[in-house]
């Protein structure tokens, strides 16, 4: 069948939510499709590219951000306190990996949300459940979760200044590595985290020192004061996406540009459904969430429909099983992607899985997203595949909305700084802690390869964690990942 940027209107479709005043509607979506995109073809064919080095194993994905981004949060602390934390996480992947890290943040567009339950007990009554910023509000009145088409407009304008903040912070000296011990927030200082992290950054200083004394200086190498930062959402409200639809001129594609990367989420990935009929149209790359009803022919289905021309940096699988289900569901997708010869970048999402309920709140323990990401890792580990992703719902703030960590947030802790608008997130210390346990197994994954063993660590952050704190430190550097900067 023929696809258009509209022919997602005559199928199924899961998630929508019903406008009552359609002229409103369409007045707001024909205003849309007159502004300017908010990112180019040609970003999301570099991100593209990117994925693509991803998915041969030679570069690693992180992705990450609010699982609802709010109007109400909207400030630039929150863009970037996000940023630096995201930027730190990157370092230490980098490190580990010695490849370069491919950085993706679930925002500057990441407003609508699928709802499990189309309606909100109030106690007294039912409501319609908020379905993000993007299209209701909050609070718990039958104005409030009224659809508003007029709220598209104030999300666009949004993600637009958003943007405008994370380009300059990436291209204007924020990001550079110069600044890495900088990047640290002041709620972080001092505890687990923030020590192996000023190791890490204690080693970049010392190892730029030794660039610059060998004529490498950052101002004569702008991968080394600036970063690539791609933006994500899922594509889930759809007739916002297609009026941010357009032709890139020089090629006759399309791509959507509400922003780089998007992608479909577990309960819209219907094969003739809606959503999949939009995305399948477009030329950005594109995740999929995989979730524990997903099976091989149903992947390898959705595969051929999205990614019929097996072009490398298209498709990230978003895996989000839980820490129980992953282990026995995973290697089925894997062995059948595998055998298929389909190229694909496998990324881990180790929060929707682990969502659990605990003295009224919806909260996620740290421990079972560890668990699911080790899980993850020895799959593919086990398969010959490259564990390749990871995908968190984090914020840069001190919020206690997971339980757990190196901090031990409490069920009761909960309630102190409880702040997500929909599900809870990873603060800045656990986020940067889940960092270094993914750079551990990056690192495990790396060193035999090289034919060095874990001791035989270059980076002194990593050698003194946990089991192996008693390991003597390494010797001085003797070599600088080159092509892994902060590019
Ligand atoms: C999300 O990423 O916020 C989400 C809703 O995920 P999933 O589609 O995997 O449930
Ligand atoms: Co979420």
């Amino acid at each position: 069948m023929r696809w258009s940027s509209g022919s997602w209107r005559s199928k199924p479709i899961e998630q929508m939510p019903i406008y009552t005043q359609p002229a409103a509607l369409a007045d707001v979506e024909r205003q849309l499709a007159g502004f300017p995109p908010l990112i180019v073809a040609e970003e999301a064919r570099n991100l593209k590219r990117a994925l693509a080095e991803v998915a041969a194993g030679r570069a690693f994905l992180l992705q990450g951000g609010d699982c609802a981004e709010s109007f109400v949060e909207h400030s630039a602390d929150n863009i970037r306190d996000f940023f630096r934390v995201f930027l730190q996480m990157a370092v230490v992947l980098t490190f580990a990996a010695a490849s370069p890290v491919v950085k993706v943040g679930r925002i500057g567009g990441q407003f609508a949300k699928p709802r499990s339950s189309p309606t909100e007990s109030t106690g007294d009554g039912e409501l319609p459940s908020y379905r993000g910023d993007i299209i209701n509000d909050i609070e718990l009145t039958a104005a409030a979760r009224e659809p508003d088409p007029q709220r598209q407009l104030l999300a666009y304008r949004q993600s637009a200044a958003t943007l405008n903040l994370i380009r300059a912070f990436a291209a204007g000296g924020f990001a550079n590595l110069e600044n890495a011990h900088r990047w640290m927030l002041g709620f972080v200082k001092n505890s687990p985290q923030s020590e192996r992290y000023e190791k890490l950054a204690d080693y970049i200083t010392e190892t730029l020192g030794f660039m610059r004394a060998i004529g490498l200086d950052p101002e004569h190498h702008p991968e080394l004061r600036q970063t690539t930062f791609y933006t994500s959402h899922e594509a889930l409200l759809l007739g916002y996406e297609q009026a941010l639809t357009r032709i890139d001129s020089a090629t006759g594609e399309y791509f959507g540009t509400s922003g780089h990367m998007l992608w479909v989420g577990d309960r819209t990935r219907q094969q003739d459904g809606a959503h999949v009929e939009f995305l399948r149209g477009l030329n950005n790359p594109i995740g999929l969430k995989c979730g524990p009803s997903l099976r091989p022919d149903g992947l390898l289905r959705l595969i051929d429909t999205l990614d019929p021309k097996n072009e490398p940096g298209r498709l990230t699988l978003i895996c989000r099983f839980g820490a129980d289900k992953v282990a026995d569901a995973l290697p089925y997708l894997v062995r059948a992607v595998t055998r298929e010869g389909r190229n694909v970048v496998w990324s881990c999402d180790p929060m929707h899985g682990n969502t659990i309920n605990a003295g009224g709140f919806k909260t996620r323990p740290f421990d079972r997203i560890v668990s699911e990401i080790r899980s993850f890792f020895a799959v593919h580990q086990a398969e010959g595949t490259y564990a390749g992703g990871i995908h968190l719902e984090m914020t840069g703030k001190d919020v206690t909305e997971c339980m757990g960590g190196a901090r031990a947030i409490s069920e009761h802790d909960l309630r102190d700084r409880y702040h997500t608008y929909c599900d809870p997130r990873l603060n800045a210390e656990q986020a940067i802690e889940v960092a270094f346990v993914v750079a551990e197994l990056l690192e495990a994954e790396r060193l035999p390869r090289e034919g060095r063993d874990r001791g035989a660590s270059l980076r002194p952050a990593f050698a003194g964690v946990g089991a192996r704190a008693a390991r003597r430190l390494v010797p001085a550097p003797t070599r600088f990942p080159r092509d892994a900067p902060l590019a």
